[in-house]
């Protein structure tokens, strides 16, 4: 989705900003620009398509001159994909460019107002009128033209401004969007994202909602919404820029997959100290817990699916009911939430517009609001009465695969501190639990290097046109990544069942050489699983069997088998996910996919 960049310093800075853009290209977007003020004015210069095209159009930015500019990255939704709704925006004697990600809901309104005082309009975009609100408030106070400008604006807005009367200096407002400032020395910085920051620098300062700030290539001052100046805490970002680059792998998927076992080692090895899992971040214990009656987790995508798992270990563990809610089905309903009900949101970026909203609507019914989130500082951490971070280092590609599984693992902690707390486990399961947990990286690393065939594997099913995937209790919530993973990087169609729900309509879909992968990692539920493998073989289809490591028994009836290793039922999804996605990616490659920026997905849903 959408994305801005700032730079202000004593070097030019349009190559600085197309390089903080490329490091926003995973994000998703159909067009870029930039704006640059120095001794010409603004100048500017955008276009529809990649940024590489902005890159050549500006001549690696030697066309234009200046030492302050803004970028963006830009993801279509209030008009189409073309060069004049592309950002930055100019007003009509290019004094003024801005660069905006978010919508301005009152912007129809905005814009009638804006007609009557003569201001014509260039694009179909909302953020149009931010940019004639400057230019209609401005008597030459920069500052005062902001600050009366954001007054007016409804809606979601992290902006970017130049003045063309005050070069060198940039305006950056955050409202319901992400925005980070960058300190540098002699040079300062703004992105929605630290991985455009983090090459120039890891000193950081998280601007809150509300909050704008004026920098120069000298100073940073953050005001609040009445222009009162604010202190703003420094925070220095914990991963270098390496982590977010490729490293000689082909993709950043292939990456990501691959750094698994130490991302899930960063989430817990910190938890578990003097066999007790400690959770800092989460002020509340048996006295909070007992109160809680209902867990509602609430999430989108993947980050829904891991909720998913937790469902089964908080049950199993708390014998707390655990309802499972998709965040943009829940904003809309009239849930039966309360003072008693813990509400646990999950979202790798942080930044999920649904999600943000359910949180929101449970918030003001009374719910006490955990969330378990990657990107530091982010909206959903912020609105949270509780963070739980799942420290996985900047995810690039659209695609999770680390975000998904540190969010398990993190469940997984929540999971067993609560039951230790609530007292549903005897001390001799917990310390077996935490022995598990412990031996997590450990074994999804195992689980990578069981399966060094997978590509071979992939390359004989690369072709099918649709793929099921079949699961019983969590095999089946694993069945759904699984599922999801595979269609959003190779486009083949695939679908989910919970194996029992066969036989009551989607059998009816199970033809010769149809591809149905069938997880089977639970012991008690493995005969059940094979009486369903051997109904879709009965009517034609390959099986492509997930079963224990020394399970030999899957081998009669399927014709491929990915083996996943020992590990504690409970905990079995973490080490059964990594081969699923490494049959996504191959499949993908094989078929000649953009594994990183599959088609007309965004890394980060910011809107509805
Ligand atoms: O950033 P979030 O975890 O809130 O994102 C939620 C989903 O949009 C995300 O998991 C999406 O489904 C991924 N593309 C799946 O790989």
């Amino acid at each position: 989705m959408c994305g801005i960049v700032g730079f202000t310093g004593n070097r030019n800075a349009s190559s600085v900003l197309l390089d903080g853009l490329k490091k926003l290209e995973y994000r998703g977007y159909d067009s870029a620009g930039i704006a640059v003020s120095g001794e010409q004015g603004i100048q500017m210069d955008k276009t529809c398509g990649a940024i590489n095209k902005l890159v050549e159009k500006t001549n690696d930015g030697a066309t234009l001159e200046g030492k302050a500019g803004i970028g963006h990255t830009r993801w279509a939704t209030h008009g189409a994909p073309t060069d004049e709704n592309a950002h930055p925006h100019l007003n009509k004697d290019e004094s003024f460019a801005i660069v905006h990600n978010g919508i301005i809901e009152n912007y129809s309104q905005l814009r009638e107002e804006l007609r009557e005082f003569g201001y014509e309009f260039q694009s179909e975009t909302d953020t149009e009128v931010i940019v004639h609100l400057l230019d209609h408030y401005y008597t030459g106070d920069f500052r005062i033209a902001v600050m009366k400008t954001i007054a007016r604006l409804e809606g979601s807005y992290a902006l970017g401004v130049l003045c063309a009367e005050h070069p060198g200096e940039i305006y950056a407002v955050r409202e319901n969007a992400p925005l980070i400032l960058g300190v540098g020395v002699e040079e300062n910085y703004f992105a929605s994202d630290v991985t455009a920051l983090v090459a120039n620098t890891k000193n950081v300062i998280y601007l809150e909602d509300g909050q704008f700030a004026h920098i120069t290539a000298d100073d940073i001052s953050v005001f609040n919404a009445v222009g009162s100046q604010v202190e703003a805490n420094i925070t220095r970002i914990a991963w270098d820029i390496e982590a977010a680059e490729k490293g000689g792998y082909d993709h950043f998927m292939l990456k990501e997959i691959i750094e698994q076992p130490n991302a899930i080692k960063a989430t817990i090895e910190p938890r578990i100290q003097n066999d007790e899992i400690v959770l800092d971040d989460l002020a509340f214990g048996a006295n909070e817990l007992k109160k809680i009656n209902k867990i509602v987790i609430t999430a989108c995508g993947s980050a829904y699916y891991a909720g998913c798992q937790g469902k089964y270990i908080i049950e199993e563990l708390c014998k707390i009911p655990v309802e499972m809610d998709l965040a943009s089905e829940l904003r809309y309903r009239n849930p039966l939430i309360d003072e008693n009900t813990l509400l646990i949101a999950v979202s790798q970026s942080g930044e999920t517009a649904d999600t943000i909203a359910a949180m929101k609507e449970c918030k003001a019914r009374g719910a006490t609001v955990l969330s378990i989130v990657n990107v530091v500082g982010s909206t959903i951490a912020k609105l949270s009465d509780y963070v739980i971070y799942t420290w996985a280092g900047p995810e690039i590609a659209v695609a999770t695969t680390k975000g998904y599984t540190t969010q398990v693992a993190t469940i997984d902690l929540l999971a067993v501190y609560m039951a230790k707390q609530l007292e549903t486990i005897s001390d001799e399961r917990y310390v077996e639990l935490i022995h598990s947990i412990r031996q997590m990286p450990a074994l999804v690393q195992r689980s990578i290097d069981l399966n060094t065939n997978i590509h071979e594997v992939a390359k004989q099913y690369a072709q099918k046109d649709s793929i099921f995937f079949i699961g019983r209790y969590s095999d089946y919530a694993v069945s759904l990544e699984g599922s999801l993973k595979l269609k959003e990087i190779s486009y083949i169609h695939s679908e989910a069942y919970p194996a029992g729900e066969l036989k009551h309509g989607t059998i009816a879909l199970i033809e010769d050489e149809r591809l149905v992968i069938a997880l089977a990692c639970h012991e008690r539920l493995f005969d059940k699983m094979m009486s369903n493998i051997k109904e879709v073989k009965a009517r034609g289809a390959c099986v492509l069997g997930v079963a224990l490591e020394d399970n030999r028994e899957i081998f009669k009836e399927a014709d491929h088998v990915i083996a996943v290793p020992n590990i504690d039922p409970l905990f079995v999804p973490i080490a059964e996910i990594i081969p699923l996605q490494l049959f996504s990616y191959y499949v993908a490659l094989e078929n000649g996919c953009d594994i990183d920026k599959p088609k007309n997905l965004a890394k980060s849903v910011t809107v509805e």
